[in-house]
């Protein structure tokens, strides 16, 4: 119970990773926020995390829009009185090569991802600053750090959202508020289900583990990332990708 009695917002936790983080961090004694844009999947997660026994709201929310997110963040602060977490994981990806990148495609991918995580950010940073006490973790992706095949957008999102891990970082490092991205490679969710296997099969073939990973590995280090386990790690990037960028 390394959460026991902390609030924390995650976005996209409707399905996949998200879904996982909410999970694991409920088990670890969290009350969750589902931030998510999908009105189906959303509530069905807030079922899974009262089940264990934990508080759950579901809160409608598009990330790449600022005025829904500072709504939702002023709603969870009206009801709950603090926020101590925040996961930015909500995002989607239109995947086209260079070339073949569409204006509107490229400000969807980079607005979900990289507006929506400083949305959100900018959104809870004065209630934590106030508190002294935060814990911010950003889902970045392998393709940040090395860029990816036909992701021209995904991947200079992800990109940013590393730039702004270590810039935000070092804003508010100084008020006692950790700030940390974590890096998966591939793994299996709803999403990547739908994927083309011989693709899938490319990424594995040069993943020294040789398969790809559970949402639950992931979600395992988010919930180290936003324990006090974590207190002296901030502006890290760490990876969760069976050794795919060594
Ligand atoms: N699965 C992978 O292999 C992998 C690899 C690297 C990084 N990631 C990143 O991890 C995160 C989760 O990935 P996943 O595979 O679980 O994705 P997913 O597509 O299964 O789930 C994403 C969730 O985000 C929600 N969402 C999308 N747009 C939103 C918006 N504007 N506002 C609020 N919610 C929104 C979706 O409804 C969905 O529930 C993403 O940021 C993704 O880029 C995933």
């Amino acid at each position: 119970m390394r959460l026991k009695g902390k609030k924390a917002i995650i976005t996209g936790a409707g399905q996949g990773i998200g879904r996982s983080i909410a999970i694991k961090m409920a088990q670890e004694g969290a009350d969750i926020v589902i931030a998510e844009i999908n009105p189906k999947t959303g509530p069905e997660v807030k079922k899974e995390v009262e089940a264990l026994g934990q508080k759950a709201l579901y809160i409608f929310v598009d990330v790449a829009n600022s005025e829904q997110v500072r709504e939702m963040v002023e709603k969870v602060l009206s009801l709950w009185g603090r926020i101590d977490i925040l996961v930015n994981n909500a995002g989607f990806d239109r995947g086209a090569t260079l070339l073949k990148v569409k204006e509107e495609d490229w400000d969807a991918v980079l607005g979900v991802h990289l507006k929506g995580t400083l949305n959100c950010i900018q959104a809870v940073t004065p209630h934590m600053i106030e508190n002294r006490y935060g814990k911010i973790i950003n889902i970045s992706s392998i393709y940040g750090r090395s860029g990816g095949i036909a992701a021209i957008s995904y991947s200079s999102a992800k990109g940013g959202i590393l730039a702004l891990t270590k810039s935000v970082a070092r804003e508010l490092g100084r008020y006692d508020i950790n700030v940390n991205a974590v890096l998966p490679g591939l793994i299996y969710t709803p999403t990547i289900a739908k994927m083309p296997e011989k693709y899938r099969n490319m990424i594995i073939e040069n993943t020294p583990l040789r398969r790809m990973g559970q949402p639950e590995e992931v979600a395992n280090v988010v919930a180290f990332l936003a324990s006090d386990e974590a207190s002296f790690i901030t502006g890290a990037w760490i990876e969760v990708s069976g050794g795919w960028n060594m």
